[in-house]
């Protein structure tokens, strides 16, 4: 993520951002770390994110959607919290590979690896969501469909009495994510959406050292996901079946132009199936994410996680603005072709600590409906990249502050540095270990060294290192985000909103505001104009919506009470 890195220059980085965390902790100003014997070790996530297990009985759940990102989520959970009971896919490929795993990726570990083959042969596999929806023994669905069916099968769910956990990004236009919180209060039903980084502790201690302040002055984030996708595609066809003939073959080895054997092509093609499934074509089931219709591009996908994290660091505030470039300057006529461009550049305006002029009491002032700016200069700035033709750099976020900079890099590597100092001593930041000094005035400061050189500083982080710091495996977030919705389930009760028990970190609100900043996105790049963001957009109950002309296929169902 930071172009120069060498392997030691990021252990390095990695062991400083142990000793900061340890020290923050050990002045009280971490709330994800305690401090034990051999210094900081992270709380357990369940007590960070405020849920606990509940005894033996989990959470009857269904999986809708056993693509990809079922298999993962498959693969990460706790059966104690949560027990997949039933499956619904049309793909039959998926519907074997949900249960016997997938061993090119070992994180898709499939039912028999998870529950055994005997527990796994109980799951009931199905092609009918509906059918899943009308049985009363199923408490939760955890929806992993194309974009374009979150907010309809969701919305069905609430209506059927289930509790839903639904993949990001929450859906395909606002009006549909305003929908969706609507039905959940009405049914009393639980809205959680897949933005794992919410239940990430590696970003909870990323977040923690930001509030502290001890990067300065934050201006800019950068924050990217860049791929590779121009390698030419080959087809094992001894090993994989013959590929169907009647929809383009990939030219590049690209995720998302996936291919499609002639077999399970056949299976799927029954245009009338298809429309009932919510779909035009095969191809647009099997590449709904190149389509405008059922997906929403790399913001979308990627851009959305990203863009969560920068609000997360910036105390979850929204946006002022975007302006926004995308191209598709790569794929094109028999080459991989798409509606989604292959590459985004965006940039966003985010309000400074004193952006908003603040009363004695320390509430913004809002006059005539509208808060008042103190200083529109004292903005941050986070510019965020994705493109599909080079991945020299992997994709994660970078912070960078008047004192220092933060890296995270993949979900799963925590780094720190300083910025030189030229009044001291202290060398190159890339090569100075940082810890942080005596509490000035309440506020803790970090603090450059030279004693240690690399190899001691990623020998003391290998030992004693939290989340992100050790290179050891990290959780991304997956597992937690089930068990909390587990929880929650587990927890609620008759009139949960209005009593304000407990909800999901990420519930619909807040996944409201992902999806507001990546689909404002596209509409900045599709105008190739700037956009400034209205508050309004963000109030689940008022009927302002940035993309009020972009209607979805399912609207005029999800619209018609
Ligand atoms: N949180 C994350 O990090 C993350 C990562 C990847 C994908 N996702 C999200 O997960 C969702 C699914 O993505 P994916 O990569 O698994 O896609 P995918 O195409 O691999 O899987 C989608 C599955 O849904 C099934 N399906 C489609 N329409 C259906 C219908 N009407 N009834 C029943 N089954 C149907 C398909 O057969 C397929 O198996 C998307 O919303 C995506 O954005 C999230």
């Amino acid at each position: 993520m930071a172009l120069d890195l060498t392997a030691d220059q990021k252990d390095l980085g990695r062991a400083n951002a142990a000793n900061v965390l340890s020290e923050l902790s050990r002045r009280g100003f971490m709330k994800s770390l305690a401090i034990g014997a051999g210094g900081g070790a992270a709380v357990s996530a369940a007590s960070y994110f405020g849920y606990t297990g509940f005894g033996d009985k989990p959470v009857r759940t269904a999986l809708i959607g056993a693509g990809d990102e079922g298999g993962i989520l498959v693969g990460e959970h706790n059966p104690d919290f949560l027990r997949f009971v039933a499956v619904a896919d049309i793909r039959p490929s998926n519907q074997k590979r949900i249960l016997n795993g997938d061993p090119k990726v070992p994180l898709r570990k499939g039912f028999k690896k998870v529950y055994g083959e005997l527990e796994a042969n109980k799951i009931k596999i199905t092609h009918s969501y509906e059918e899943i929806l009308a049985d009363p023994s199923i408490e939760a669905v955890v929806i992993a469909l194309p974009l374009h069916l979150h907010a309809p099968v969701a919305i069905k769910a609430m209506e059927a009495g289930k509790h839903v956990l639904c993949e990001k990004l929450m859906a395909w236009n606002i009006r549909q994510c305003k929908k969706m919180i609507e039905v959940a209060h009405k049914t009393n039903r639980i809205l959680s959406i897949g933005h794992q980084r919410h239940y990430s502790m590696l970003y909870a201690h990323a977040s923690e050292v930001l509030k502290s302040g001890i990067l300065g002055d934050i201006r800019h984030i950068r924050a990217q996901w860049h791929r590779n996708n121009t390698w030419p595609f080959e087809w094992d066809a001894m090993a994989n079946g013959a590929l169907a003939k009647e929809i383009p073959q990939p030219i590049y080895r690209d995720g998302w132009f996936n291919p499609i054997t002639q077999e399970e092509y056949n299976a799927l093609n029954d245009p009338k199936k298809l429309q009932a499934y919510g779909y035009e074509s095969v191809e647009e089931l099997i590449r709904w994410r190149l389509y405008n219709a059922t997906g929403g591009g790399l913001m979308a996908e990627l851009g959305s996680h990203q863009l969560d994290a920068c609000s997360i660091f910036l105390g979850k505030v929204h946006p002022l603005s975007v302006t926004g470039v995308g191209t598709k300057s790569f794929y094109g006529k028999n080459r991989n072709d798409r509606d989604s461009d292959d590459h985004v550049f965006v940039t966003f305006e985010f309000p400074g600590n004193n952006y908003f002029q603040k009363d004695d009491t320390g509430k913004t002032v809002i006059r005539d409906g509208k808060q008042l700016l103190k200083d529109k200069d004292d903005v941050v700035v986070v510019t965020y990249s994705s493109i599909s033709t080079n991945q020299f750099e992997p994709y994660g976020e970078c912070v960078t502050g008047s004192r220092g900079t933060m890296v995270v890099e993949s979900e799963t590597s925590l780094m720190l540095y300083n910025e030189k100092n030229p009044n001291s001593k202290a060398g190159a930041p890339k090569a100075t270990v940082v810890s942080v000094s005596g509490a000035e005035k309440g506020k803790p400061a970090l603090e450059a060294s030279s004693t240690w050189g690399p190899a001691a500083a990623s020998a003391s982080a290998a030992t004693q290192g939290p989340a992100g710091t050790t290179g050891a495996p990290v959780s991304r977030g997956y597992r937690e985000e089930m068990e909390d919705f587990a929880f929650c389930i587990r927890n609620w009760g008759k009139d949960g909103y209005a009593n304000g028990l407990k909800l999901p970190r990420c519930h619909g609100t807040v996944a409201m505001a992902d999806a507001i900043i990546a689909l404002t996105s596209n509409l900045s790049m599709k105008k190739r104009s700037r956009i400034e963001f209205d508050e309004k957009w963000f109030d689940p109950v008022a009927i302002q919506v940035p993309d009020a002309d972009q209607k979805g296929r399912f609207d005029s169902q999800i619209f018609k009470s």
